[in-house]
């Protein structure tokens, strides 16, 4: 056994321990021995590391998952050197093959000021991916929010474009070749800014316009070459009228965007879920046809399930929290271009939802929210057995029972118009916006 998988081994091992309670659940029924009826113990609970892991059953279909990671949190040192008591540095190195930062790659994070750059995070997460053999999703080069406080004073019409590039060439110059993905552009469609083309006013459209899409591919594509230039964005999960219209005017994007020859090669569905309410469904399987059609990958980039509308006890949560996970990498995960899953987070202690208080995180109850394979105590979760057999199950056509899926051939969707070869054509589905005048 080389020292590596020495390590690896005892590393899993204190993980399993940590990570499921089984370690302090064995010492404390040990100190209570003879309280103990053989007949009533409590089984250890199930194993969740190495061949048990999420990484192991995703690569075992040709998965890959992963999730955001903060890198302040990890253990550097010792995940690397003489090993780690740290839960939350043993969690991602036992489940994840692929990380993404949650926030360390943004502006805000990067862009200390307008001439200096920090890269102490990001490349902290690099170095740990590296030692566990971890593909890293760059997120993200351009979006409108976490912006850094210098950025409304500083950007003009004039230095813009420079601006957005000369950010590119930098950052993505840096990690060339070590990156996965990059989401070059996050959430660029905005439908209630009211333009024709459903792009949204943000600070990058009204300095550059329109074009600082492609302003942002080129720059990514000379950059990274190797990296999947990725187009990224939420609310289009489901099959309201708003997110129908959302994904079709993503689509619209996507489609003026490829007629271009611009290098978007993946799509990134964010897929922040709720419990409760309407379900992803058939128009998300269309879409993601149509953007495989124009040879994109999808990325689930940053799934977790919201509760704050739920009503009930922590049981119920994960119940209703599972159910989800089972329905929707069920109904996503046979789309062959589908190549990776990245929950937003690992662990609920450290999920957004728990930490941002909105009137759209905040429970009712008070309680704390359970969205991820992980809890607060780093126990499994029913979304953590539920994404693992969505992963054994991934490749084959199994749907759950209530969801009404097209045809494994590509084809006419019942309800649903046939896409049609013009590129500017709306996404034909009810609720679709209007055809954007050609660019
Ligand atoms: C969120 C982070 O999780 C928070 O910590 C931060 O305060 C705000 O941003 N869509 C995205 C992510 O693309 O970058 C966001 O991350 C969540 C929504």
């Amino acid at each position: 056994m080389s020292i590596l998988s020495r390590r690896e081994f005892a590393r899993q091992a204190a993980t399993f321990s940590l990570a499921t309670g089984f370690g302090g659940g064995f010492a404390a029924s040990s100190k209570k021995k003879k309280l103990v009826n053989p007949a009533v113990a409590v089984p250890p609970p199930p194993s969740i590391t190495g061949a048990d892991s999420l990484k192991a059953h995703a690569e075992a279909v040709g998965l890959r998952v992963g999730c955001a990671v903060v890198p302040e949190l990890l253990d550097l040192d010792g995940a690397i050197g003489a090993g780690t008591s740290d839960r939350y540095s043993q969690a991602v190195a036992a489940q994840a093959d692929i990380v993404v930062a949650e926030n360390a790659m943004k502006w805000s994070s990067l862009r200390p000021s307008a001439t200096t750059y920090d890269f102490s995070r990001a490349d902290k997460l690099f170095t740990f991916a590296g030692a566990f053999g971890q593909a890293v999703r760059g997120h993200n080069l351009c979006w409108h929010e976490q912006l850094p406080g210098w950025f409304a004073g500083f950007a003009t019409k004039g230095n813009a474009r420079e601006l957005l590039t000369e950010h590119i060439r930098v950052v993505a110059g840096r990690y060339a070749g070590r990156v996965h993905s990059w989401d070059v552009v996050n959430e660029a469609v905005n439908l209630a800014d009211g333009r024709p083309d459903g792009l949204r006013q943000s600070p990058w459209l009204e300095l550059i316009g329109p074009e600082y899409l492609e302003l942002a591919f080129a720059a990514a594509a000379q950059a990274d070459p190797q990296a999947k230039l990725t187009y990224n964005d939420y609310g289009i999960e489901l099959d309201t009228a708003e997110q129908t219209a959302k994904r079709g005017q993503v689509l619209m994007l996507l489609r003026r965007l490829h007629a271009r020859g611009v290098a978007v090669q993946a799509v990134g569905i964010q897929s922040h879920l709720q419990a409760t309410g309407p379900q992803p469904g058939v128009g998300l399987v269309n879409f993601i046809r149509e953007v495989a059609r124009m040879g994109l990958d999808v990325y689930v980039t940053e799934m977790d399930v919201n509760t704050h509308e739920l009503d009930g006890d922590a049981q119920a949560q994960d119940i209703a929290v599972a159910e989800v996970y089972r329905r929707y990498l069920g109904l996503v995960l046979p789309e062959p271009n589908v190549k990776a899953v990245l929950t937003w987070g690992i662990t609920d202690a450290h999920s957004w939802l728990n930490t941002i208080q909105k009137p759209w995180t905040m429970r009712a109850d008070g309680t704390r929210q359970r969205p991820l394979p992980l809890d607060d105590a780093y126990e499994a979760t029913p979304a953590f057995f539920a994404m693992r057999s969505a992963f054994d199950g991934a490749r084959q056509q199994v749907v759950p029972a209530d969801i009404t899926r097209p045809n494994a051939v590509p084809g006419p969707v019942p309800g649903v118009a046939a896409p049609s070869g013009e590129p500017f054509a709306p996404f034909a589905v009810p609720g679709s916006p209007e055809v954007p005048p050609k660019p």
